[in-house]
């Protein structure tokens, strides 16, 4: 597809949200699974079902602008999700895998603000304020799990630095 306009350039931004979105609900349990923290665990499978909800919200934007959002691959996320369970055959189950899975699960957080935030700001911008408002409550979602996952590192890293 060939990007002219910012309205071209907002389609372009949610087809690859969505495939990030589709990624992170196939990589998220395999995540979950790899934790030893039961808070690590939870939030990571809370955060999961929160996901699903974000890939509603971007299929009702799609009815919204009258576009399909599938078709695309997000290579961005594809490498940070790479690097993610890299992680797994690195490190061995315990407290500083789990501070390498946290560490891995922010990098998904941020790629996905930037991304949120950029297509919420052309939404704005087009003055589609629907799709702004579904933008933004996704971007809100993301925002709180990263600040959960920093929270949950506080006492992870801890543990992980008693490990010899
Ligand atoms: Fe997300």
């Amino acid at each position: 597809m060939s990007v002219e306009t910012m309205q071209e350039l907002l389609i372009d931004e949610l087809k690859d949200l969505y495939s990030a979105e589709k990624q992170i609900v196939r990589a998220l349990p395999k995540l979950a699974k790899a934790a030893s923290s039961t808070q690590l665990r939870d939030a990571i499978l809370t955060h999961l079902e929160e996901t699903k909800g974000q890939v509603e919200r971007l299929n009702q934007i799609s009815e919204i602008v009258g576009k399909k959002l599938t078709g695309k691959t997000c290579v961005g996320m594809k490498g940070v999700l790479a690097e993610g369970s890299e992680v797994l055959e690195d490190v061995g189950k315990g407290p500083v895998r789990d501070a390498a899975l946290i560490s891995a699960a922010q990098r998904v957080e941020h790629y996905e603000m930037a991304g949120y935030g950029s297509a919420r700001a052309f939404a704005q911008l087009l003055k589609l304020t629907d799709v702004a408002n579904l933008l933004d409550q996704t971007l809100a979602e993301e925002k709180n799990a990263d600040k959960t996952l920093g929270g949950i590192a506080n006492h992870v890293n801890t543990d992980a630095r008693r490990v010899a």
